[in-house]
């Protein structure tokens, strides 16, 4: 009975090695050499549109100006209409023939009447593809007991209710024309717990579950409904300037997250970044996501000691 337990439990170990070694070799191909799945199967070059929301800046404004130089028209969503006329009107300069449009959305405080104007806007193009980019965190790391309620109600309602009402206003119609779709939301290595961001963090948890949800009720309709997770890239919300290993520019993460290909987790979740992909890849085959929280909670400690003084220096010199 003895060697039969050893062998059993040293199988068992070999086995589960052996799996994590197989993972390791999948996205160490996925990263290097396997091609990307590309975009054609989703009708670009053929007149259909992909709508990209907050799209005037960082990660969107790169989404949009992507899938417009791969041949989809694009519908811009945000909230300041010059700037969304500004990236229209880059969009055309770069891509010859191709069209744009926008619609002016504060997800903050959108009405029904807003989102009714989306769905109208959309349900007249041939959308293929949905970028739901749009999001906000905290100003700066903050304990959840005194987060700022407005603060707390606009990222839920950019984030999470931002994200459903516009994939409502858009999916009907897309399901209609039964042709292939895609959709891309953005979520965030946050989604991981995160204290002193942890309505932030919630509200990118719950993209998580919503999106696994939706693609499994999407599948037999051929729409693919991807999240894209991402460590910090270079932006004004990550409040981080220069690129490195670790924070890619939103240029270099967008080119990686439309191959469509990244690391780990479930079928409708990608890391398409590489570096983002080997963290992630450690955090869920290492069981590291609990140190992920311990270290969260020091940094964004530090990181929130910091910003008061730089507060108080600016309120001084005022
Ligand atoms: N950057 C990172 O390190 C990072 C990490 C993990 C996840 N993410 C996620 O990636 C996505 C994009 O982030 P980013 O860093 O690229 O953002 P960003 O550079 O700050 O750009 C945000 C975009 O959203 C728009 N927007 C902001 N608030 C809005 C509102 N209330 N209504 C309508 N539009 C609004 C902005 O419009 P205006 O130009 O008018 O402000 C802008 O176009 C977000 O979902 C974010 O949570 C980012």
């Amino acid at each position: 009975m003895f060697p039969f337990a050893t062998f059993f439990i040293f199988a068992t170990g070999i086995f589960r090695l052996l799996r994590v070694l197989l993972a390791f070799v999948r996205l160490f191909l996925q990263m290097t050499v396997l091609p990307g799945k590309g975009l054609a199967k989703y009708g670009a070059k053929r007149g259909t549109w992909a709508v990209v929301t907050g799209a005037t800046d960082g990660m969107g404004r790169e989404f949009a100006l992507q899938l417009a130089a791969k041949g989809f028209n694009i519908l811009v969503v945000s909230r300041t209409a010059s700037k969304l006329t500004t990236v229209q009107e880059e969009i055309e300069q770069k891509n010859s023939g191709i069209q744009t449009r926008s619609v002016v959305i504060n997800y903050e405080t959108a009405t029904d009447a807003d989102y009714e104007s989306l769905r109208t806007a959309a349900a007249e193009l041939d959308v293929r593809v949905l970028v739901n980019n749009v999001g906000r965190s905290h100003d700066m790391p903050v304990s959840f007991a005194t987060t700022p309620l407005d603060e707390l109600s606009a990222i839920v309602n950019i984030n999470v209710l931002g994200t459903l009402r516009t994939t409502r206003a858009v999916l009907p119609a897309m399901l209609a024309r039964k042709e292939r779709g895609l959709i891309l939301t953005l979520s965030s290595f946050a989604s991981t717990p995160t204290p002193l961001l942890a309505t932030y963090s919630g509200s990118k948890a719950y993209l998580v579950a919503w999106n696994a949800a939706l693609a499994a009720e999407l599948a037999s309709a051929r729409i693919d409904a991807r999240l894209i997770n991402t460590f910090y890239v270079v932006s004004a919300m990550s409040k981080i300037r220069r690129a490195s290993l670790l924070v890619p520019t939103p240029k270099t993460f967008v080119r990686a997250a439309l191959r469509l290909r990244g690391s780990t987790g479930t079928r409708s979740a990608f890391t398409p970044y590489w570096a983002h992909a080997f963290v992630a890849f450690a955090m869920e085959h290492l069981e590291l996501k609990g140190l992920w929280t311990r270290i969260a909670l020091k940094q964004n400690t530090a990181i929130r000691a910091r910003a008061l003084k730089k507060q108080a220096r600016e309120q001084k010199s005022q």
